[in-house]
């Protein structure tokens, strides 16, 4: 595996492959790899000739406040992991390559990105997001980039930019990884303690509990929300957001017959978690 830090490098590798006929597969990251970040990359590795991971903390994606400083960073350690996976080239840019001086463009993403995270963190939020996701896109030029579906709000934005902008990659949304217990992982899990993790297991059980009231024929939303919101607050947790949300263009939803998007963010010890699930519509 190489590791490359410009974006003449990378593109000078991707041309190599290319001009062999190969197919390219990204993942895009910020590092701190965990099982979920490993599946992304299994699943590029089994569909594509160049398989090229991102890692770049980007700090547009970050509000003042937030833990962009504290964020976890163990390049040697994502490196040897990445190689495990049959990863073929690690770029890794310093954010001067990404934002250089006068840097001024912004993706924004109307309505997508004005609910639920975008609501919650603000919109800088999503813009950075798209930005830094359009850029590799630009400089990589994949054929298929992979993310995870724990951070879905992400995947419908990457779409609509994809779709709207004409550009010539397939997204893949790959399956949520779990801990035993059920919690979602997260390169922020790092910064639970002991008593914060076995309280963050309460995020997934809401959500299966919303899911099984669901299953057993319920579609009034506030129904099917209530059902999460008592197994939260049973572990004193106060969400960020709890929401059921079209899994499109995430209307809201008063009741569920298509697919919906449920969804949560709260701050659970020092972390603030997201996850969610897709309940599956009949219609
Ligand atoms: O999901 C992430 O890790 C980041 O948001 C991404 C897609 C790598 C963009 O910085």
């Amino acid at each position: 595996m190489k590791i490359i830090r410009t974006v003449d490098g990378v593109r000078e590798a991707v041309r190599e492959a290319r001009a062999q006929g190969g197919t390219v597969g990204l993942v895009p990251t910020m590092g701190a790899f965990h099982a979920g970040h490993l599946s992304l990359m299994q699943a590029a590795r089994a569909a594509n000739d160049l398989v090229v991971v991102s890692l770049f903390v980007n700090p547009t994606q970050f509000g003042p406040t937030e833990d962009l400083d504290a964020y976890p960073r163990d390049e040697a350690r994502d490196a040897e992991l990445a190689e495990q996976q049959g990863v073929d080239i690690l770029f890794a840019p310093e954010a001067a390559e990404i934002y250089p001086d006068g840097f001024a463009t912004t993706i924004h993403v109307s309505g997508l990105t004005d609910v639920l995270d975008g609501a919650a963190r603000g919109a800088f939020h999503f813009d950075g997001v798209a930005t830094v996701v359009t850029k590799l896109f630009g400089i990589v030029a994949p054929d298929d980039a992979y993310f995870g579906q724990k951070d879905a709000q992400q995947v419908l934005v990457i779409r609509r930019v994809v779709r709207d902008l004409n550009l010539p990659v397939r997204i893949h949304a790959c399956p949520i990884v779990r801990e035993p217990d059920g919690l979602a992982m997260s390169s922020r899990n790092v910064y639970l303690d002991a008593d914060a993790r076995q309280r963050a297991a309460a995020l997934n059980r809401a959500l299966e509990a919303a899911a099984s009231v669901h299953e057993a024929g319920e579609r009034n939303a506030a129904a099917i929300v209530g059902a999460a919101e008592r197994v939260l607050a049973d572990a004193g947790i106060l969400p960020d957001y709890l929401e059921l949300r079209s899994n499109d263009d995430l209307h809201p939803l008063e009741t569920v017959d298509g697919d919906a998007l449920l969804a949560v963010a709260a701050r659970v010890g020092a972390a603030r978690l997201i996850d969610n699930h897709v309940l599956k519509g009949t219609r």
